[in-house]
Formats: C-alpha cells, structure tokens, sequence
C-alpha cells in the first residue's frame, strides 16, 4: 500500500478543529485524490482538556509545538496556532530545518519571516504553503502562483479582511456609527483578539504584501505597505459617497510602477456598480489583472472554520501528490528586494467638507484646487440648516503630493469648517 502522508497540527481552534474534520470525515476522497491515505500522528494546543467537538484520543498528544514538528512520524507540519512569532515560528523553523514540509494559515508570522522561512525551506529541500493565510477559502495564491504564472501582473487589489467588509456595509445597510457596526461585529465574534489587526488594516495588509511577493518576484515587504484602517470612515462619507455613486471599500492594490512596488492597504472608493462595490458583508474578493489574461475575479469565503480548513487542504493534497513548488512562485535567491515607490498612481479624488455658507466661499475652494493643478469632475452642495453647507467635490486624476498642498491651501482660507475627509477613487 502507498505510504501515507502523517500530519502533525499544531493549533486546534476554529482552523485546527476544521483541519481534523476533514481529514476525518474525508479520509477516502483524499486518498482517491491524492493517490495516498492522509493520516494524523500527533496534535498540540495549549489546553489538552478542550472539547474541540472532533474526537483526538487516535493521536499523539504533544505539549510542545517544536517537539511535535520534529516527530519521525511527521511527514507535514501544520501550523495553525497563529501569532508572527513565539511558538508558531520556533516549530515551523524547526520543521523546516528538519526537512519537513509546512502548511500555514499565519499570514502575519509569513508577512513578517516570509522571506527567510523560504530561504530556510529551499535550503533543506522542504516546501511551506500558505493559501489558507490569504483571502480564506479563496485559492487565490494557487492562482497566481500556478494558473496565471505566465503572466505579468499589472495589478492586484482586493478587499481581505472580511471583518471591516462587514462593518462597513452594516454601516451602510443599517445606518450604524462606525462604533455601532464595530460594537455588532464584536458581538458576532469576528474580530481578532487585537481588534486594531482588523479596523486598523494590518491583517488586510499581510496578506497584500504576500500576494505581492507572487506576483512581483519581490521579497515579502509588509513594512513598505502603505496603512490606513476604517476608524475613521463616517456614516455622513459612507451615504454621501453612495449618493455619488461610490461605495467605500478597506481596499488593498499593489502594483509595479517605474518609481517602485506601490501597496496601499486604505479606505478607497470604488463604483456602487462594480463586482468589489457590490461586496456585501463578510465576503472577501481578490482581482487580479495580467496582461495575457486581462481581469480575474474571485470571490468567497475569507475566514470561519469550513473555508480556512478548505484551503489548508488544498496545500496538503498538493504535497501529498507530490507537488512541489516554491513558496513565492520562484527560488527565494531569485526574490528582489523591494524599492517602494513613495508616491502613488495619480487618481481621482472624493472630498468631503464644511463650508462657510458666505459669498465667495466655493470660489475659494476651487482657486485652491486650480492652484494645485487639479480639475474638479463634479461637485455637489447640500440643502443645510447649520451655518456649515456640506460640499462634496470628486477630482480629475491627481497626485496625493498636489491634493495635500490644495487642502493645506484652503486650510488658510478660512471658509473650511473643520479637516476635510479626501478618499482615493480607485478605477475598478
Ligand atoms: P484560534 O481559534 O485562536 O486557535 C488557535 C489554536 O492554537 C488554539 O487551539 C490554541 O490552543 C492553539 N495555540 C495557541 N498558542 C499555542 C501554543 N503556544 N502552543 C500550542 N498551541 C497553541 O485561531 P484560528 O482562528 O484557528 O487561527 C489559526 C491561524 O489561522 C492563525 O494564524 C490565523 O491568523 C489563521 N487564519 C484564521 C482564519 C479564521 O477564519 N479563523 C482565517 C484565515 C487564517 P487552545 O485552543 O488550547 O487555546
Ligand atoms: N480577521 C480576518 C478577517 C480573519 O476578518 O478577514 C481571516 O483572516
């Protein structure tokens, strides 16, 4: 009989317990599959006693991750603990400089060790893969790495952490306060243990700078993403967006420019009609453009228990058939450093202020613009009972650099009541 593929998971949580099901439950589509049985030989999590609602008497029990990824009897170890170091990265390298292969969901302790876990991996002939770490259920770095790989990637962007997707449209569908769509998410337990991973973009920003790696030979460079999180999205931005035809997105875009790897991770908006504007809840998608392929869409589950572990299997038939690639698409020595480009692709702008409601004031406004080199597409002002008139102005393509001088223009002014909110359109 085929030799099995024997896994050691660390970490039984939502992913872990959802790995065991499967190996379980699926035992013989898997092998039929793969062509080998995938069996289990030993797990750990920090409390042995946890019902994680799958039986785990069949498998060794290890209290220590580092001894478990080193067992003989482990051919695979699955790291699914989380958290950029500590236990996670001491096992995977220990399995790694053991030879083994890894299977990740970590996109943190990838997007901050990506580029050394490679080089580590390549230098002791094992794999590690990661689907799980990037848009959940979504098999968007099987994607890049296999079915677009002849390809050149002109753009990659998406909306990656499910949990801003859903408070962004509560606010939008239920006309909740940024804290009372937060405080709802909370209830539903969707954040991360440290919120700000989530609201502050960070998670939706690791696993931008893993997808950039792919797509641009380049070595993992989260410290070069470009951060912006939702805390400061309004209900008034998110309507008067809407009324322009624009919904406001925590959208992530990475590209190649002549001045260096762009990759911002920020609110931004994009068409009402548009497949990520019409993005609902939880659901993450990821857009990718190749210059053979043109457009591709993917749309999906980004987290819970069935997707993550959906994707976790999908690395571990991989390496079960035999499949062996590396962990960015091509060598780790042959991954560029990164040159970031300090100024983004020119686009068109949304503004949103409080205007004085005095003769002039607008004029003011538009010199300030016209100054700095930017054309005003359109431009509304609202009916207004204060003595502030809310005015919304959306911008010809502009540079960041020229914007920030207008608005330091009409800060002098004096007819701006209080910061004006500048949001990026991005062309979708
Ligand atoms: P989780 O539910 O919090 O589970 C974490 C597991 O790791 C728990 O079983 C915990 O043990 C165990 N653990 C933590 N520290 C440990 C240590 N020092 N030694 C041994 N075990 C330890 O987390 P999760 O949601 O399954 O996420 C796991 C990984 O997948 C993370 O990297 C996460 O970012 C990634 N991910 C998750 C999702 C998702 O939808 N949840 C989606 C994509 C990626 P106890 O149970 O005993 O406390
Ligand atoms: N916190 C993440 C999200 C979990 O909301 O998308 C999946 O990575």
């Amino acid at each position: 009989m085929t030799e099995p593929l024997r896994l050691g998971i660390a970490g039984l949580g939502t992913v872990g317990a959802g790995v065991v099901k499967i190996v379980r439950q699926k035992a013989a589509l898997l092998a039929e599959r793969s062509g080998r049985p995938v069996t289990i030989s030993a797990v750990t999590a920090r409390n042995r006693d946890k019902d994680r609602g799958v039986p785990l008497t069949d498998y060794a029990w290890e209290d220590d991750a580092v001894t478990l990824a080193t067992r003989d009897d482990v051919d695979v170890f699955v790291e699914l603990m989380g958290g950029s170091d500590g236990p996670a990265k001491a096992a995977t390298e220990a399995a790694l400089a053991a030879g083994k292969d890894v299977v990740t969901a970590n996109k943190a302790m990838l997007a901050h060790h990506g580029q050394a876990l490679a080089q580590l991996a390549e230098d002791n002939g094992a794999v590690l893969r990661f689907e799980a770490a990037v848009a959940g259920g979504i098999p968007v770095i099987k994607a890049l790495t296999e079915g677009l790989a002849g390809n050149d990637i002109t753009r990659v962007m998406g909306v990656m952490n499910g949990t801003c997707n859903y408070i962004l449209t509560r606010m939008e569908s239920g006309g909740l306060s940024y804290q009372q769509a937060f405080e709802e998410a909370d209830k539903l337990g969707y954040l991360e243990a440290d919120p700000e991973l989530d609201v502050g973009g960070i998670d939706a920003g690791h696993k931008l700078s893993l997808l950039a790696a792919i797509a641009y030979g380049t070595q993992v460079a989260f410290d070069a993403v470009e951060l912006e999180g939702i805390g400061k999205v309004s209900i008034d931005d998110i309507r008067q967006a809407a009324d322009m035809g624009y919904k406001i997105k925590l959208l992530g875009v990475c590209r190649m420019t002549g001045r260096g790897l762009e990759q911002r991770m920020a609110p931004c908006l994009v068409p009402a009609t548009s497949p990520l504007g019409q993005l609902d809840g939880g659901t993450n998608m990821v857009v990718i453009e190749g210059d053979q392929v043109g457009q591709i869409v993917m749309r999906g589950a980004g987290a819970g228990e069935g997707p993550t572990a959906s994707a976790v299997m999908g690395d571990v038939l991989d390496i079960a058939r035999g499949t062996r690639l590396s962990t960015f698409g091509q060598p780790a020595s042959s991954l560029k450093p990164v040159t970031a480009a300090r100024v983004a692709t020119p686009a068109p702008y949304y503004l949103r202020m409080a205007l004085v409601d005095k003769p002039g004031a607008l004029a003011k406004v538009a010199t300030a613009l016209g100054d700095a080199g930017i054309s005003i597409n359109r431009m509304r002002q609202y009916d207004h009972a204060s003595d502030a008139a809310p005015v919304l102005i959306v911008t010809h393509k502009t540079t960041r650099s020229a914007l920030d001088v207008a608005l330091g223009a009409m800060a002098g002014t004096g007819v701006v009541a209080g910061d004006p909110v500048a949001l990026r359109i991005e062309r979708v």
